[in-house]
Parts: structure tokens; C-alpha cells; sequence
């Protein structure tokens, strides 16, 4: 009998302020999944400070591989494949993870593979069910919003993005303004389940058919309102604002991805990075897929919408079975493309 054999396939991924491991078998089955959140030492200076981020990652890198392999009961023998984010993030946070992954594949003699951060979060569904093509992700993170088609595995074609703001970062900017801790988007998503959009706020629809997003008006929008009462000697409820801000936000993403997804004639919806945890958003997704019986919605749970490796080695096992290899000149690049696997030559 030809049996095959299974792959395992370690994830690293350092782009922001997670150190996170994993091993995936498969690409499909977490063995073992760590993440470490900087989260606490980023509070208090309000975002995310880079320096601190890459000492942080330098700190950690080491403790959470070696716990992933723990959990697993694994060793470096059982591994075919490191696959490590390449970009894009804050480039010393990347590097750490990068010379890590270079590190071990070359003292181990195990074939290396460069992630981009956002075909892991697409590919973090995969690990709750199997993809089926074509596919549309929306991915909304604090770095991104797009609209990814995707008539393969491996294949990406970026049918919309922002313009300006990212989601995400349009909710940690907003929650800012409010006086809300970082990160703001699981604050005002708490908020906003106990207030009423009664707040008139606007859509960037832009022009007639357009994927592209743009929230730059609606963050300017929100702190205007506060402003202008502050001036006025106001108090605005910060649970109808979150309400009304997640309302705007929520409708323009629902919508243009439903339409996408008819134009497209898309199988899946494939819900993915760090705004994917938004409640309100999963609703609003839920509700509107519920209505196209020919279209299956995805979403991953909450701990695969923010950063973590499990993601990684989920892509990477893609890359890795269409048979791209990264080298030893692999460097962290901040501002890395998103590209299909096929262009890729390596
Ligand atoms: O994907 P991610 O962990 O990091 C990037 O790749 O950017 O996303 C982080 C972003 C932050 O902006 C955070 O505020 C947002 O995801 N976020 C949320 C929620 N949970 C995380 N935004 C809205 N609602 C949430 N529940
Ligand atoms: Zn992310």
C-alpha cells in the first residue's frame, strides 16, 4: 500500500508583538500552538514600540520553540519543514524570527520556507476546515484590509484595499481618542454590544464598484464628535459611539464582500486576521451568509484570528507541497507583497 506520509511543519512568527511556535501536521491539525503577547509591556506607551517589541521577541524566541516542542512531544527529527514570516511587520520584530528559523533549519538540515503574515491569517481557516475554490478572504487586521481572491491554494489576487487607514488601526486609533487602553478593537467591540448606533457616522462607499476601503473619514468623523461636544460641554455615551463606529465600519466590509463574492462566484468566505475577532463583525458576516445557501462562510476562532504560528505553518505546509524553498538570504521585509506561490521563484 503507497501510504503517505505525514508532514510536519513548524511555524514561527515574530511580525508584531506575538512570539508565537507551532506545529502543524498536515496543515491542517495543531500539535501544539504557543503564543507569547507583549500585549501588557505596549500598554502603557499606547501602541506598539518597535524596540521593545525585537527584545521582547529576542527574550522569548527560544523559550517558545522549546515549549512548542514540549507540548508536541516532538523533536527536531519529526519536523520536514520551518516556516517562518517573512513579512510584512516591524522589520527587527521580523529579523528575529527570520534568524531564528534560518538558525534552525541550517543546524538541523530542515528545508526553510518564507510566510507572508497575511497568507497565514487566510490560512488559519484551513485549520477548522478544508478550503474550497475559488475562495474570497477578507482579511482585516491592524496592518490590513483586502479583499483576497483566491481560485487555488497558494494563488492570491488583492481585489480591493485600503486606501489609507487599516481597519484595525482605525479602531485602535478611535479607541484612543476615547481614552481606551491598547489595543482598542476588543474594547470598543465590548462597548458597542451595549450601546445603539444613534450616532450618524459615514461609509466610504468610493466610487461605483469599488473594492478599495477607506476609513480615514470615518476616524477623522469620530473625533470631531467627541471634540465638538468636549467644546460644548457634552458627554457622548462611549457605548453609542462604539456602536455607531463599528456600525459604519461593519457595513461598508459586510457589504462590498458580498458583493465580491457574487461577482466572483466564490464557494468560500474565508474571514481572517485580528479584526476577524470583532463580534459584531462575525454577526453582521454570519447573518448576511445565511441568506446564500450556495456560499459557505468561514470563521475562525478567536485565538487563530490574532497573531499566531499555527497560521504560518498552515500556509507554509502550502508552500512547501508546491515545492518553494527560502534560502539563506532570507531577510525580514516590512513592506512584503502579497503573492501567489506560483510566481514565486526560489
Ligand atoms: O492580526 P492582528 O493580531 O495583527 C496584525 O497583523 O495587524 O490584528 C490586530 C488588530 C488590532 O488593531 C486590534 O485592535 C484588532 O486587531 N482587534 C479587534 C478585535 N480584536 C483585535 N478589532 C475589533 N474588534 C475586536 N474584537
Ligand atoms: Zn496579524
Amino acid at each position: 500500500m503507497n501510504e503517505q506520509k505525514d508532514l510536519y511543519v513548524l511555524g514561527i512568527e515574530t511580525s508584531c508583538d506575538e512570539t508565537a511556535a507551532s506545529i502543524v501536521k498536515n496543515g491542517r491539525e495543531i500539535v501544539s500552538n504557543v503564543v507569547a503577547s507583549q500585549i501588557e509591556s505596549h500598554k502603557r506607551f499606547g501602541g506598539v514600540v518597535p524596540e521593545i517589541a525585537s527584545r521582547h521577541h529576542v527574550e522569548q524566541i527560544t523559550l517558545v520553540i522549546e515549549e512548542t516542542f514540549h507540548k508536541a512531544s516532538m523533536t527536531f527529527a519529526d519536523i520536514d519543514a520551518i516556516a517562518v514570516t517573512e513579512g510584512p511587520g516591524l522589520v527587527g520584530a521580523l529579523l528575529i524570527g527570520v534568524n531564528a528559523a534560518k538558525a534552525l533549519s541550517f543546524a538541523h538540515n530542515i528545508p526553510l520556507i518564507g510566510v507572508h503574515h497575511i497568507a497565514g491569517h487566510i490560512y488559519a481557516n484551513r485549520l477548522i476546515e478544508e478550503l474550497v475554490f475559488p475562495a474570497l478572504a477578507l482579511v482585516v487586521s491592524g496592518g490590513h484590509t483586502e479583499l483576497v481572491y483566491m481560485k487555488e491554494h497558494g494563488s492570491f489576487e488583492v481585489i480591493g484595499e485600503t486606501l489609507d487607514d487599516a481597519a484595525g488601526e482605525a479602531y485602535d486609533k478611535v479607541a484612543r481618542t476615547m481614552g481606551l487602553s491598547y489595543p482598542g478593537g476588543p474594547q470598543i467591540d465590548k462597548l458597542a454590544e451595549k450601546g445603539t448606533a444613534n450616532i450618524p457616522l459615514p461609509r466610504a462607499w468610493l466610487e461605483e464598484g469599488s473594492y478599495h476601503f477607506s476609513f480615514s473619514g470615518l476616524k477623522s468623523a469620530v473625533i470631531n464628535t467627541l471634540h465638538n461636544a468636549a467644546q460644548k460641554g457634552q458627554v457622548i455615551s462611549p457605548e453609542d459611539l462604539s456602536a455607531s463606529f463599528q456600525e459604519s465600519v461593519i457595513d461598508v466590509l459586510v457589504t462590498k464582500t458580498a458583493r465580491a463574492a457574487k461577482e466572483y462566484g466564490v464557494k468560500q468566505v474565508l474571514l481572517a486576521g485580528g479584526v476577524a475577532a470583532n463580534r459584531g463583525l462575525r454577526a453582521a458576516l454570519q447573518e448576511e451568509f445565511d441568506q446564500h445557501s450556495d456560499i459557505d462562510l468561514l470563521i475562525p476562532p478567536l485565538y487563530l484570528c490574532t497573531d499566531n504560528a499555527a497560521m504560518i505553518a498552515a500556509a507554509g505546509t502550502i508552500a512547501y507541497e508546491k515545492g518553494i524553498r527560502g534560502t539563506y538570504y532570507m531577510n525580514g521585509q516590512p513592506g512584503l507583497e502579497l503573492i501567489s506561490f506560483e510566481s514565486l521563484t526560489r
